[in-house]
């Protein structure tokens, strides 16, 4: 049966990728209170095609964008099949610098066998791979291989907080689900497809330091009062040593050390420290003193500035001595750090900093706590044998460095494990201009979707 699928979704090639340029070209960017109406829209687009799958579907509505819930009558699959999940988001990052952009963000554009559009990569294109998958099965079997529910939701590029109001009201219908399945992240390269048990998680925090009540003549004022612009690039400059290491105390006491077996499997992952500089356009790499770039990326955590404002910001000059300094920081999390206490050591340790003569304020941002899922589950099975059949080549295991918040929440909420099984390549360009997905990836990626219920179905029983 699943042959004969895989032969229906090579014949509608043409057809999965012209409905999932429809649902791109909608700009549901969830951030811009300007694209509210898209997002809903996108969300509608999607209540539709669940529903021409023949699922149960409805669209819920939250504080701010709508979520997607969809799931199998019961003649659409086998009595007693394995309940699944599938979580998608199809909100997207704003496209913005769009001057970049080689094709325009949301006219969906094929060129050199890739898809270029935002959200072609995250998620939008990787969710519409199982959707697409979903339709092959019911066209060519009348019904699906898994009982299946479908949660996607408008928020997650914004911090997920009205998911899981969502979940609870929807507990009795879910927590009957065995696996959480997600395409939302990546394969480790071009022709090494991956399954992924591990995310970083984020804490974030906006710092303000205030001086003067108004900005002042640099050269009337200069070296007599501080500065805050030049308080903040100290204080900055003290978060991390010069190997490296945040300074922040405390702040490793949580970390969990690499097992013997991942540092095993990493070290046997085709990646070149060389190649990766190169594509990345920097004469060095630099990172946290002892560690590997891949464990950098996947296993320690960082603190960075994401945006840094005082001062004139115009062309040409002013001399200028600014009243407030700002800075947008995040910090990365692994495996056993808690968002919550890390925000509470960086809140303190940022006082410390601070010199006298000007004030601070900490103002918190998104946590997505970090999460590792068991590598060795019949549902990750399933997942390694369905990349088998939709790649061709057996998956390698890998972390990744982006953090899915709802990873460790469906754990907590409902004692469900996810498996992480993502289309995507490491240069599809996710939040940033030109994003793409290449045209084998997506269809290997239908192909995978499609297998993957079948052999959850399988290993599920
Ligand atoms: N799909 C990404 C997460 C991701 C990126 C996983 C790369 C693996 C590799 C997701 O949409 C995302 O961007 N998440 C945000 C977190 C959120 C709380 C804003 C992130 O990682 O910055
Ligand atoms: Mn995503
Ligand atoms: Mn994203």
């Amino acid at each position: 049966m699943l042959d004969a699928v895989l032969l229906w979704i090579k014949r509608n090639e043409k057809n999965s990728l012209a409905d999932v340029k429809t649902w791109l070209a909608i700009p549901s960017v969830s951030t811009q209170p300007d694209h509210d109406q898209d997002t809903r829209a996108a969300a509608e687009w999607a209540v539709l095609n669940l529903r021409t799958i023949g699922l149960d579907t409805q669209l819920i509505e939250t504080p701010r964008h709508p979520c997607v819930l969809a799931t199998t009558p019961p003649a659409l699959h086998p009595p007693g099949a394995p309940h699944v999940l599938l979580y998608g988001h199809y909100d997207v990052q704003p496209a913005e610098p769009l001057d970049q952009w080689v094709s325009p963000p949301f006219t969906p554009t094929v060129r050199d066998g890739k898809l270029f559009a935002r959200g072609a990569c995250d998620d939008k294109g990787q969710v519409h791979c199982h959707l697409a998958a979903l339709l092959a099965w019911r066209q060519i079997n009348g019904q699906l291989p898994c009982r299946l529910t479908v949660l996607l939701e408008g928020e997650e590029e914004i911090g997920s907080s009205n998911l899981m109001a969502v979940v609870q009201a929807h507990r009795d219908l879910l927590a009957s689900a065995r696996t959480l399945i997600i395409s939302d992240v990546n394969q480790f390269a071009p022709g090494v497809p991956a399954l992924v048990y591990g995310l970083r998680g984020l804490a974030g925090a906006e710092l303000r330091l205030r001086g003067p009540n108004t900005d002042l003549h640099s050269g009337m004022y200069g070296g007599t009062v501080r500065n805050p612009a030049n308080a903040l690039a100290t204080l900055i400059a003290g978060l991390h040593d010069k190997n490296g290491h945040i300074t922040i105390p405390g702040f490793y006491d949580d970390v969990r050390p690499l097992t013997a077996l991942e540092l095993e499997q990493w070290a046997a992952l085709p990646f070149s420290e060389t190649d990766y500089a190169r594509e990345l356009g920097v004469p060095e790499l630099w990172g946290e003193a002892g560690f590997s770039t891949l464990a950098r990326k996947w296993a320690r955590p960082t603190l960075d500035v994401n945006g840094l404002t005082s001062g004139y910001q115009g062309p040409g000059g002013k001399t200028v001595l600014p009243a407030v300094a700002s800075a947008k920081i995040t910090m990365r999390l692994v495996p056993d750090q808690n968002p919550q206490k890390i925000l509470d050591l960086f809140a303190a340790h940022v006082q410390r900093l601070t010199p006298s003569g000007v004030t601070l304020e900490v103002e918190r941002h998104g946590e997505s706590p970090p999460a590792l899922t068991p590598m060795d589950s019949p549902a990750m099975t399933a997942a390694a044998e369905a990349l088998e059949i939709g790649f061709g080549k057996r998956p390698v295991f890998m972390r990744e460095g982006g953090s899915i918040p709802v990873v460790s929440w469906f754990k907590d909420a409902l004692g469900l494990d996810t498996v992480m099984v993502g289309f995507g390549l490491p240069d599809d360009h996710i939040h940033a201009p030109n994003e793409k997905l290449d045209l084998d990836c997506y269809c290997n990626g239908i192909r995978t979707a499609a297998a993957l219920y079948e052999r959850l179905a399988h290993h599920l029983a």
